[in-house]
């Protein structure tokens, strides 16, 4: 038997030694579509090329396409398990003529391999044609030889394909085998083609236009070939078998599935087998390529997959999680030909095991609650709506995985009620919101999320991508478009730029059109991102040139150097917070911290100032962390499960069902940093390149702030400080090195100069010969007086000279002013047998009235005070004087 695996590679050989470039799967997230949820035909990632906006190294291309159809305009899922040939997911091979060969050698080439290489029996296939190309009808008859009545005419859409509404389309000729009379039905265009016997293998699109809102606009410019093969069909045919999960992939998953269960994998449970094994694999792909479960967008079309799975495990019986154990068979059965699942294969199962864990806490209540509502219908009958939302919103179960729960009883679901029960649920959500006291402003955002759903965030694995413009909104209304010199804030579907949160700040960078597109030079610039609700990403912007308008498509792309900044910064801070906590202590938590692409600011809880031998050594942990360079891991996990997997928590933070976790760095049985966290990070913790903290002090009792830097604005921060040394050494005439002991001498100098100056200028007053001294002590009356005005002299010294001159005087009186920068300050000293009829604070306050002061005190014997008109110095002594004068003796 020709294996599946055999199989694709004998078609990209075929292809390869025909000339084509075999071309890698691309991812199932599309990055040159943002309508479409998933790539779901194997020319989606050529489609620029067909229409000629993009070009590649080769003109032939050939390639087994991953596609997935469980969401969207293009849904399987409903089906799968109770047919022969639906899936989610599917691999579609294909072979591509980007303007090279045309009709007569893709016919050819079709023929050859299904008939030669493959050594098909010509008379089990049957070829269609688009009713009116007589090209290909002559083709076929004159390639293959096939008889006239095994070449039929279709008029209908069936044999005229597009890619969708819009983009490259043309008529097809669709390939049929013919399982044989034994199975009911007839060729296409008969009235019994929808019977199983005659499959549709492969088709070959003659893609020759370009259409716009299902019109056709123009031709292509080179008529070009697509072809698309379901690998899982062909391997059926190959391998003798009419039901493709009789194929050898699929009956080693679903045999696994019942070597796991114990179960029998025909009779009863043969349907949930087969939902098993297809969502599986759909569930392995989409995890790989970056999909995780969600409760919106992508992420929940693979929740809604994953819990049907697991429903039907429980059908069966399983009584412990079981998916996440059959994804070893899916590596071995796939993983060669996709290594991104032998990659991804832990994280595959961590994420199945803790949503089927998760799932089945509510899975049970949630069945019992259905049996019970069900319980009194007949075939046929209609599950109240209310219901089935109760299920949904309380136990967690998709619309359709209620859907399929009541699909083999026969009954449905009331739609419409479901909807209502769910709009009234919004509407009393929004109520409670608005009486939450948010700001008016933010109304605006709840109508665009409850209207449009939120933003998916692509920005974790890319910094570009494409989005659909949801909305644009000025001046606080909503727009329909926004020219340039305009500042609008533009809303797409999905973004590459990170929201504000967590104190990480918004991304930066451009929104254009993509290239080739109508409106070719549409430019804006976006200054910041913002997030509200926590769920819209609000692109910041102001329109350079062109026009936006809702509803356009446009090319995203986050300014990376400084996304790249932000990520160093932000990993740092983990890693900062981890060595705080080893330097200082488990009573660190944090208490604040800002994420931008200049610095990173930590406030945490600590009762005092750090050393600096403390900051040095949290410098050197970070560091050894960073030159460690060992990869930074992200996994998805239930709160509870990351606390209890020592993830640093923030204790008061709400946290989601699901939370993101963060491990860096190498501890010495673990990850040395291991947190909550949704921001973006660094790919390896050699990618911060250097830490360096820049400041430290305090914000509030018990909690300290830090401010670091990575990367080049460390070095740049750094190189500055060293320029700075470099000066003071020139101003110095020394070595940077000499600095610390030059300027300890320095300092020591100056310290002498001002005793020594002190000393002189006390020396001076005392008899040094100034002037005022030269004038000696003069009479008042029967009083001597002695009054001197000092300038440059330290106030500090007033007391010892004014007690020196009472000493001199024996008895009598002195006044002596300091004048320094403009301010005097005057002190008087009466000896002790004056005392009693002249107090020297009167005295002092007749000088210090002069000086434009007020007051001034002390005790009879001694008093000082001041004034701010030092120039006024010797009134003040005359006005001491004239006093005197007045005092009767
Ligand atoms: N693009 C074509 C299809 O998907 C081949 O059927």
């Amino acid at each position: 038997m020709t294996s599946t695996n055999d199989i694709r590679r004998s078609f990209l050989d075929y292809f390869g030694a025909n000339g084509h470039t075999i071309v890698p799967s691309a991812p199932l997230v599309p990055h040159n579509d943002p309508t479409l949820m998933f790539v779901n035909a194997g020319m989606v990632p050529f489609k620029n090329v067909f229409t000629g906006l993009e070009t590649r190294p080769y003109k032939t291309a050939t390639s087994s396409q991953k596609s997935v159809r469980a969401g969207g305009k293009h849904n399987d899922l409903d089906n799968v398990g109770y047919t022969a040939r639906h899936h989610t997911f599917f691999e579609m091979l294909g072979n591509f003529s980007f303007g090279d060969y045309f009709k007569e050698q893709a016919i050819t080439h079709a023929w050859t391999l299904l008939t030669k290489e493959w050594g098909i029996p010509a008379e089990k296939l049957t070829a269609t044609v688009y009713h009116t190309d007589d090209e290909a009808f002559n083709l076929w008859k004159k390639i293959a030889g096939l008889p006239e009545q095994r070449i039929i005419r279709i008029p209908t859409k069936d044999n005229f394909w597009a890619m969708g509404d819009s983009g490259p389309c043309g008529p097809c000729s669709e390939i049929f085998y013919d399982h044989g009379d034994h199975i009911w039905g007839g060729p296409p265009g008969s009235p019994e083609e929808d019977g199983d016997r005659f499959v549709e293998i492969w088709n070959l699109v003659f893609m020759q236009y370009e259409q716009e809102a299902n019109e056709i606009v123009s031709e292509l410019p080179r008529p070009s070939i697509d072809t698309g093969m379901g690998l899982e069909r062909i391997a059926a045919v190959l391998q003798g078998v009419h039901d493709n999960y009789d194929t050898d992939t699929f009956k080693a998953l679903i045999a696994e599935s019942g070597a796991l269960t114990k179960t029998a994998t025909d009779g009863d449970h043969k349907a949930s087998h087969r939902v098993i094994a297809d969502h599986l694999r759909s569930t392995g792909f989409l995890i790989a390529d970056g999909v995780l479960p969600a409760n919106e967008g992508r992420g929940y079309v693979l929740r809604r997959i994953m819990r049907r799975a697991m429903r039907h495990a429980h059908i069966i019986g399983a009584k412990e999680p079981l998916m996440y154990r059959l994804v070893p068979s899916l590596v071995s059965e796939m993983g060669v030909a996709y290594p991104e699942l032998v990659r991804a294969q832990p994280l595959i199962e961590e994420t199945l095991l803790r949503e089927e864990t998760r799932f089945r806490k509510t899975l049970e209540n949630g069945l019992r609650l259905l049996d019970e509502a069900t319980v009194d219908l007949t075939e046929g009958g209609t599950l109240p709506g209310e219901t089935a939302f109760k299920l949904y919103d309380t136990y967690g179960f998709p619309y359709d995985l209620t859907e399929d729960a009541l699909r083999s009883r026969g009954l449905t679901v009331d739609r419409s009620g479901f909807d209502s029960a769910m709009a009234e649920q919004k509407a009393a959500a929004r109520a409670a919101w608005k009486g939450s006291g948010e700001k008016a402003s933010d109304d605006i955002w709840y109508d665009i999320a409850e209207r449009l759903g939120g933003t998916e965030f692509t920005g974790y694995a890319a910094t570009s991508g494409e989005g659909c413009v949801v909305a644009l909104v000025k001046d606080g209304k909503e727009v329909s478009s926004a020219s340039a010199g305009e500042d609008v804030i533009v809303i797409t579907n999905q973004t590459p730029f990170y929201g504000e949160s967590g104190g990480q700040t918004g991304d930066a960078g451009r929104i254009m059109s993509p290239a080739g597109c109508v409106n070719e030079g549409l430019h804006l610039t976006v200054m910041d991102t913002m997030k509200p609700l926590g769920r819209l990403h609000a692109h910041v912007a102001r329109v350079d040139a062109g026009t936006i308008e809702v509803g356009d498509n446009v090319r995203l792309e986050v300014d990376v150097e400084r996304r790249n900044a932000i990520r160093a910064n932000h990993s740092a801070t983990h890693l900062l917070h981890a060595a705080l906590r080893k330097e200082l202590g488990a009573h660190v938590t944090q208490k604040g911290s800002l994420v931008a692409a200049d610095r990173l600011r930590f406030d945490f809880s600590h009762p005092e100032a750090l050393t600096h031998a403390q900051i040095a050594a949290i410098e050197a942990d970070v560091n050894a962390q960073v030159r460690h360079n060992e990869d930074v891991t992200t996994r998805l996990m239930s709160p509870d499960d990351a606390v209890a997997a020592g993830a640093m928590a923030l204790f008061g933070e709400k946290y989601g069902d699901e939370v993101r976790v963060l491990s860096m760095g190498r501890g010495d049985d673990a990850s040395y940093s291991v947190e909550l966290c949704g921001g973006t990070h660094v790919r390896a913790t050699g990618d911060i390149a250097l830490f360096k903290i820049v400041s430290e002090n305090a914000v509030s009792s018990g909690v300290r702030r830090i401010e670091a830097l990575t990367g080049e604005a460390a070095r740049l921060w750094l190189t500055e400080r060293d320029d700075k040394l470099r000066q003071t050494a020139a101003a110095l005439k020394t070595t940077p090195d000499d600095v610390p002991a030059r300027i300890a001498a320095l300092v020591e100098t100056s310290r002498r100069l001002e005793r020594e100056l002190a000393e002189v200028k006390k020396a001076l007053a005392l008899g040094g010969g100034g002037a005022a001294q030269a004038a000696g002590p003069e009479k008042i009356g029967s009083i001597a007086f002695l009054g001197q005005v000092i300038e440059g002299l330290d106030p500090k010294e007033l007391r010892g000279i004014v007690d020196q001159n009472k000493a001199t005087l024996g008895s009598g009186i002195s006044a002596v002013l300091a004048v320094v920068d403009d301010r005097a300050t005057i002190a008087v000293g009466v000896t002790d047998d004056l005392k009693g009829q002249i107090s020297a604070v009167d005295l002092v306050r007749a000088g210090v009235e002069a000086l434009g002061g007020k007051g001034g005190g002390g005790r009879p014997d001694m008093a000082q005070g001041g004034g701010p008109d030092g120039d006024k110095a010797r009134e003040a002594l005359d006005a001491v004087k004239a006093m005197l004068a007045a005092v009767p003796v």
